[in-house]
Order: structure tokens, then sequence, then C-alpha cells
């Protein structure tokens, strides 16, 4: 098993990676927000890029629109982006439509992959255990922040690279002792991180102790290329 790290989707080589099974890490708060409304019980996933993408796919079908512009809801949408509102209530049984401004596009630039697992701190060790078993090699990446290096994704990546074997790039190598020095206290790396530093200034820090709950939901999304969705075989939520 190889192991990469990409630190933002502006890494991504074609040539390099294509074909392999990709990890999508948007701890704050994308992936956090699709693994726990899955867990939740809602029933599938699209992401797009623009707004306009999604009102439009609402217009043909029942579905909950979901995202963010600036860590902020969008108007006329349902929902913003943080996972404490992906409760069952809300979005058990329901068909979710989402774009945000980092995370949804990682999603779609993974989609070069044969797999594409939507990770995060909360389902790490279910993402572990299928890569584990799986045993094809790994890319793990990061949303980013426009590009800009994200301590909590590579962080996140760490974490998932941290339990796995295998023939690991310098950048997997980076990521796990960035993790090593955080593992203890994740809430704290949330804090001082600028994603966090962020959400906090607009009101949302309560957020980030929802984000760091490692190994809290026993849960594996992914992107079901024939359907077109993210979903989750059943988890134990
Ligand atoms: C992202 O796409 O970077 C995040 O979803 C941003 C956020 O949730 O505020």
């Amino acid at each position: 098993m190889r192991i990469d790290v990409l630190f933002s989707p502006a890494d991504l080589e074609p040539d390099s990676y294509a074909g392999r099974t990709f990890v999508v890490i948007d701890i704050l708060r994308a992936t956090s927000a699709i693994v726990t409304a899955l867990a939740n019980g809602a029933l599938d996933f699209r992401t797009v890029v623009t707004v306009d993408e999604a009102l439009t796919l609402a217009r043909k079908e029942d579905v909950i629109l979901c995202g963010e512009r600036r860590g902020l809801p969008i108007e006329g949408f349902h929902l913003g982006n943080s996972p404490r509102e992906f409760n069952r209530e809300v979005v058990g049984g329901k068909r979710l439509v989402m774009t945000t401004t980092n995370g949804t596009r990682a999603i779609e630039a993974a989609k070069i992959g044969s797999k594409v697992l939507i990770g995060s701190f909360l389902n790490r060790r279910y993402v572990v255990d299928f890569l584990a078993s799986d045993g094809g090699d790994v890319v793990i990446l990061c949303s980013s922040l426009r590009g800009r290096f994200s301590l909590e994704d590579t962080v996140g990546a760490g974490a998932i690279s941290s339990c796995l074997s295998g023939d690991k790039a310098d950048s997997a190598i980076a990521a796990e002792r960035l993790f090593e020095n955080y593992s203890s206290n994740l809430l704290q790396m949330l804090k001082e991180s600028y994603a966090g530093r962020y959400l906090t200034s607009i009101g949302l820090e309560d957020d980030l102790p929802t984000c760091a709950n490692i190994d809290s939901l026993r849960i594996l999304p992914y992107f079901d290329f024939a359907k077109g969705v993210i979903w989750a075989a059943a988890g134990e939520g």
C-alpha cells in the first residue's frame, strides 16, 4: 500500500494519482457534516460546486439544501454547515445537496480515483479499517483553505495515515508527526487553526468540539459512481 497526503486539491496531478482510493478530508466542516448526517439516517448527498447548481436540483426534487459561503448559511438553503444541524429529526430519510467553499470542490477533484471515501475525525477508525482491508494505494486529500495549507485537515490526514502500514510519502509522515503533536487535544488544535479561529469569530465555536470527537461514529460514506451520490453502507451510526 502506497500512502500519499495531498495538502490541497491543487497538488492533484492526475497522472500520478488517478485510479487510487481517495479519502477526502474537510474537518471544518464539510466531511464532518456529511458523516454526521449519514450517521443520523440521511439517505444520500449530492455535492455541487455552485449555489445555482444546488438551487436547480431543489426545483426538480425534494431535497434539503445545505452548505456555506464564508462559513455562513446560504440564503434560500435549509441548513448551513454545522454538523450539529444534521440531527435525525431534520435529515432522517432525506436526500441532501451540499455546496461549500472547499470540501465539495475537493470531493469533485477526488473523482479521478477508483474509490472516493469521506473522512473526518469522527469516522477515522472506520476509514482506517476499510483502507487496511482493501489494501489499495491511498491518497488522503486535504480540502485546504482555497488552496492554502489547512492545519486541521493535515492533522486529520495524519490521524488516518498513522494507523496504516505501507510505503509512505514524506507528506504522510509529516501529517503523522503533526497528528502526534496534537492527538491528546484535538480541540485545542482546532482552536489554534485559522478555520477554527474564523468560525469562532462568526459565532460558530460550538462546531469545534463536535468536529474534534474522534472515532465517535462508525460509518463510511463513499461516492457511488453508478448512482452519482454519496451514501454509506449501513453503519452503526
Ligand atoms: C469548507 O468547504 O472549507 C468548509 O465546509 C467551510 C465551512 O464549513 O465553513
